[in-house]
């Protein structure tokens, strides 16, 4: 008993302690810096800045809530399936901390001694680009109507087929673009969607590009930093391709320009692979109408020894999880990807910290869930109406996409 009072006294004495000790200049600045500010920043997505003290103070009782329930900084695979690069994620003990200091009334600390704030890419973070391609010209958008998805085509004329080993977009105006995609064409068909399109560019029906395209170079959404492929790994820019930029545009009320570029930064090795891209997909299902939790399966058989080097799950707004595991012929299961709380407005390609190694014979399976109630707020339809594979928003679609170089080809270096 006695003990039990001593520690009580212990634990009465140290606490405040403890918490004193937990700064903004000290301990909380360095996270807000690396784990908030990318977004939460003048001009960003986010819809306050967390760059001052100031800002920090008046917002720590929701930084601590919302860090307390993972909400932020948004990261959709859950822990454990997948490790991947870029990962926005605070430790328990950064939760901790964060939760201790608002607690404590938000103690500033030395401000002098605050860390400079990170600079973003106001400049290129990847530094400076071997070729910049940018949108021809700059785009109007109208105030007002549905979300636009505008397709612009900006030739490429390198004399040879080019590995392009990482690629940064900037979007020219971040309170209009939702999203950057860029895909490429090698047969022309954009230019002749374009042609019949009286603005710049075109449009299609739904969220895809509307032409059967050869590749991607990747893409951009908000929070995200460039992904920079392997050494010896390349996005395949094939001689004469066409870019074809889509463009998700959100309508602001205020009619809205915008002029976004990219960045290419080329492979510099001799010898450079290409990233293949395939996928696990299913385009036959119908989700019947209220529906909460409706099953779709996919897979996919690996034929050749091969390097996972990154995958993205793709669904529409009905899409709750997806789930991802590759089997490989000894049975060994390998979990490549788990999104718990599917949100069709953070979409990103994932990027594995180091390739996964996946034997001839592999089997990767994938489970999504649907649902298709009035209940569910992002649901297009109201009431429900039976919804199967298609190209609008307010259809559905089923797909892991998956990046990968053949393991013949490549070896990563340890
Ligand atoms: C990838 C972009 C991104 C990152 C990184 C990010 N946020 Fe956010 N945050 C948002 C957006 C967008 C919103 C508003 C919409 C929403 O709530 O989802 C938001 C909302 C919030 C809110 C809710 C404010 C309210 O409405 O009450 C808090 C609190 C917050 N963020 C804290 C943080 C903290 C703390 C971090 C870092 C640990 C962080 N965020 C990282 C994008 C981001």
């Amino acid at each position: 008993m006695k003990k039990f009072f001593i520690l009580l006294i212990a634990i009465t004495l140290l606490t405040p302690s403890v918490y004193a000790e937990i700064t903004y200049s000290e301990h909380i600045a360095p996270i807000l810096q690396r784990q908030c500010q990318s977004c939460h920043r003048q001009g960003e997505v986010a819809p306050f800045a967390l760059t001052e003290y100031q800002d920090a103070k008046a917002w720590a009782t929701e930084i601590a809530e919302y860090t307390n329930a993972r909400l932020m900084p948004p990261w959709k695979p859950a822990e454990g399936y997948g490790h991947f690069k870029n990962e926005r994620r605070l430790t328990e003990k950064e939760i901790q901390m964060i939760t201790d200091w608002a607690e404590a009334g938000a103690p500033s600390g030395d401000l002098s001694k605050t860390p400079p704030n990170p600079t973003f890419n106001d400049g290129w973070i990847l530094g400076k680009p071997d070729h910049i391609i940018e949108m021809p010209v700059e785009y109007e958008i109208e105030p007002e109507g549905e979300d636009e998805y505008r397709h612009f085509i900006i030739p490429t004329n390198f004399d040879t087929d080019m590995y392009v080993q990482a690629v940064d977009v900037q979007p020219g105006n971040r309170k209009t673009v939702h999203h950057v995609i860029v895909y490429l064409d090698v047969e022309g068909q954009a230019r002749e969607l374009d042609a019949k399109d009286p603005k710049p560019g075109y449009v299609t029906e739904g969220t895809g590009p509307g032409i059967d395209v050869v590749g991607t170079l990747g893409g951009w959404a908000p929070g995200l930093r460039p992904s920079v492929l392997p050494e010896g790994i390349g996005y395949l820019l094939p001689k004469g391709a066409d870019i074809v930029l889509q463009v998700h545009y959100y309508r602001t009320g205020h009619t809205e320009r915008d002029q976004s570029r990219v960045g290419l930064y080329f492979n510099k090795t001799a010898k450079t692979v290409p990233l293949k891209i395939s996928q696990a997909i299913n385009t036959e299902f119908v989700i019947p109408p209220g529906e909460e939790k409706y099953a779709v399966k996919a897979s996919r058989h690996v034929k050749k020894d091969t390097y996972l080097l990154a995958t993205m799950p793709h669904m529409h707004l009905l899409g709750r999880d997806m789930r991802m595991i590759a089997k490989t012929p000894t049975g060994n299961p390998i979990d490549l990807i788990w999104i718990q709380d599917w949100d069709f407005n953070w979409q990103d390609i994932y990027h594995y910290r180091k390739p996964i190694f996946l034997p001839a014979g592999t089997h990767i399976s994938l489970v999504a869930h649907f649902d298709n109630s009035p209940a569910n707020p992002a649901n297009p339809h109201d009431p429900p109406i039976p919804v199967g594979w298609g190209d609008k928003t307010t259809d559905e679609m089923c797909i892991g996409f998956l990046y990968f170089v053949d393991a013949a080809e490549y070896k990563p270096v340890e």
